[in-house]
């Protein structure tokens, strides 16, 4: 190589840095990737994300699209295929937490945290076109995050955009003790305190516990999520669907500080959940009734 190709070589490679740079700032800059952001940081000051875990996608609307792609890879990654498939998600751009990165970190350095995926025209694998430097793939959780999408997107007439899976204590270890029933966890949490009902009236499905990551926990978990905005993981966390942040990082909210009550009133009443005090099933209806609710009615008695 003679010293003008090593020059030319140094030059690319400058060029190449500062358009990094200038992309990785311009799109952290726009706001569906602030709220995405600010939620990470939010769940992780929760206590929910130990090391990597938990993990968030969004699915971008055209005008999120249209404002971010002109800091797109001029090539992006090989397709992947996910071993699972939605019609309804040809053709979409989620951004998505990156699988082994840590929440912790993902407000100090977005572009190595967090990207931008494109799903392809048959809606079965996905290509990475901006972020997730330095060698990053999406969540390991993706194709659940996917599958789910996919079912909440048609269940609310497109109006769900958010996914978000944290590691909450209390949730996690109430499915030690409780039946893994979506009914008694519903009613429990819907007891728990009289907000509840009015914030997830459909209630919360619970999966049994399965090996995390693969196609069948995607599979069971949006088979619930059809019915459900939220789904809890035995002994392994929750899942929280909304039409944005705040709304998704409120339910997730809502239901691990339920949970935590529940716990709590456990522990003082020596473990019995038969509390001298809780909120009866005529109160559930007449919260329902007063503020005409869509519950589900076969979680009350
Ligand atoms: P990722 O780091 O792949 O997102 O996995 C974290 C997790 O919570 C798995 O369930
Ligand atoms: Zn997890």
């Amino acid at each position: 190589m003679d010293v003008m190709d090593s020059f030319q070589g140094m030059f690319d490679k400058g060029v190449a840095a500062v358009k990094g740079t200038v992309s990785g700032v311009a799109v952290e800059m726009l706001p569906f990737m602030q709220g995405f952001v600010r939620l990470c940081t939010d769940g992780w000051e929760q206590g929910w994300h130990e090391r990597n875990g938990g993990n968030l996608t969004y699915r971008m609307t055209d005008e999120d699209v249209r404002s971010s792609q002109s800091f797109f890879y001029e090539q992006p990654s090989s397709w992947m295929p996910m071993g699972v498939q939605a019609d309804n998600l040809r053709g979409a751009f989620f951004a998505v937490t990156g699988a082994g990165r840590f929440m912790r970190n993902v407000q100090l350095d977005v572009a190595h945290n967090v990207g931008i995926v494109e799903i392809n025209g048959a809606g079965d694998a996905w290509r990475i076109v901006w972020g997730l430097r330095d060698g990053g793939l999406p969540t390991s959780e993706f194709p659940s995050h996917f599958m789910i999408h996919s079912v909440r997107m048609q269940a609310t007439g497109g109006a769900s955009r958010v996914l978000y899976h944290a590691h909450p204590e209390n949730v996690i270890a109430l499915t030690k003790v409780m039946p893994l029933s979506s009914r008694e966890f519903t009613r429990a949490l819907w007891k728990a305190m009289t907000e509840c009902i009015i914030v997830f009236p459909k209630g919360v499905g619970v999966v049994e516990w399965m090996v995390p990551g693969g196609a069948d926990i995607a599979r069971a978990t949006s088979e619930l999520m059809k019915t459900y905005d939220a789904c809890i993981w035995a002994s392994h966390g929750l899942f929280a669907s909304g039409p944005d942040f705040d709304m998704t990082f409120g339910l997730m909210h809502t239901i691990e500080k339920a949970a935590g009550i529940h716990v709590k009133a456990l522990m003082l009443n020596g473990g019995s959940s038969d509390f001298p005090n809780t909120i009866t099933d005529d109160g559930l209806r007449a919260i329902v009734q007063e503020l005409n609710l869509p519950v589900n009615e076969a979680f009350l008695s």
